[in-house]
């Protein structure tokens, strides 16, 4: 198994950059120095009376020279609204890297992100790495509506530097394509343009958008968030039935094969 940190580091950065959304950036140098794309964090409120279980957050973003972590999350509940309370200088509690990570397949030369909604920043270091490797990257991401897309400009710049294409979807049409990723991704899939296909959002989504590839038998990999309590193999609450039998998302995922996945 990779070598895990534990790191206590000062808020550099907590900004709202959508409704409902926050872009952290937390110094943590050997995560940031170790951190694969897919991979995420553990994360941790410090100090009292603040809620003991730790949260899963995907890495958005590392600058390992800086030793910078950057998270991109959305306020749900009771631990979320504390981080999103907290202002520079703070300290966060973060253990990581945890997770697989994504494969891309040797040779991949066209590869397709699908993005809903919160699941984008677990694909921000993917399509930067692929466009790196000379991969032409396109990306569609969705949300409810205009003021939930998160991420976009980031992900933009690596569909550009790949010679790829961004497309937008929202459920209330306020901006892009109307309706669900899959309005855009289907059509996308069956033209038989890709080698790869990495998808992350909700369950329905991922489970709706990995059709057509599985159909098409392209290879297709989702990185999936489940509630997770100990994040480190234990407690069984993240469980993942497979073709291979129950796994465990935190030590054996977050990204999956999803013609492995039992939909
Ligand atoms: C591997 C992984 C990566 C993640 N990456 C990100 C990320 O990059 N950005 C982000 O905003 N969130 C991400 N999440 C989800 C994030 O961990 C939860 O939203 C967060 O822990 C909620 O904490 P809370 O205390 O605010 O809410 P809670 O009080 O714990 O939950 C509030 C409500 O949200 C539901 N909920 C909590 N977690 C999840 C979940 N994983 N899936 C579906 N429903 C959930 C609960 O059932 C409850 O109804 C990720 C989850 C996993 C497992
Ligand atoms: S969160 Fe405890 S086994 Fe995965």
């Amino acid at each position: 198994m990779a070598e895990k940190f534990q790191e206590t580091g000062a808020i550099l950065k907590n900004e709202r950059i959508a409704d409902g959304m926050f872009w952290l950036q937390v110094k943590a140098p050997e995560i940031a120095r170790h951190a694969r794309p897919g991979q995420f964090v553990h994360v941790r409120v410090t100090g009292p009376s603040v809620q003991f279980l730790r949260m899963p957050f995907a890495v958005y973003d590392v600058t390992g020279e800086a030793g910078v972590v950057d998270i991109c999350y959305q306020v749900l509940g009771e631990g979320t609204r504390q981080l999103s309370g907290l202002s520079c200088g703070d300290e966060l509690d973060l253990i990581g890297p945890i997770g697989n990570g994504w494969s891309v397949p040797s040779g991949a030369k066209h590869a397709l992100m699908i993005a809903g909604g919160v699941g984008a920043p677990a694909l921000n270091l993917l399509g930067r790495q692929m466009a790196a490797d000379g991969i032409v990257v396109d990306a569609v991401m969705g949300a409810l509506n205009e003021e939930r897309l998160c991420c976009v400009d980031h992900i933009e710049q690596a569909t550009k530097a790949s010679g790829g294409t961004l497309h937008i979807t929202t459920d209330d049409g306020s901006v892009g394509t109307k309706g669900f990723v899959t309005a855009v991704s289907d059509g996308l899939i069956a033209s038989g343009a890709y080698d790869y296909v990495a998808i992350c959002g909700p369950l329905p989504m991922e489970r709706n958008a990995a059709r057509p590839a599985l159909e098409n038998g392209v290879p297709c990999q989702v990185s999936m968030e489940k509630l997770m309590a100990c994040g480190v193999g234990a407690c069984l609450s993240c469980v993942v039935d497979t073709v291979a039998g129950r796994k465990r998302c935190c030590v054996d995922g977050p990204v999956f094969d999803a013609a492995e996945v039992i939909w």
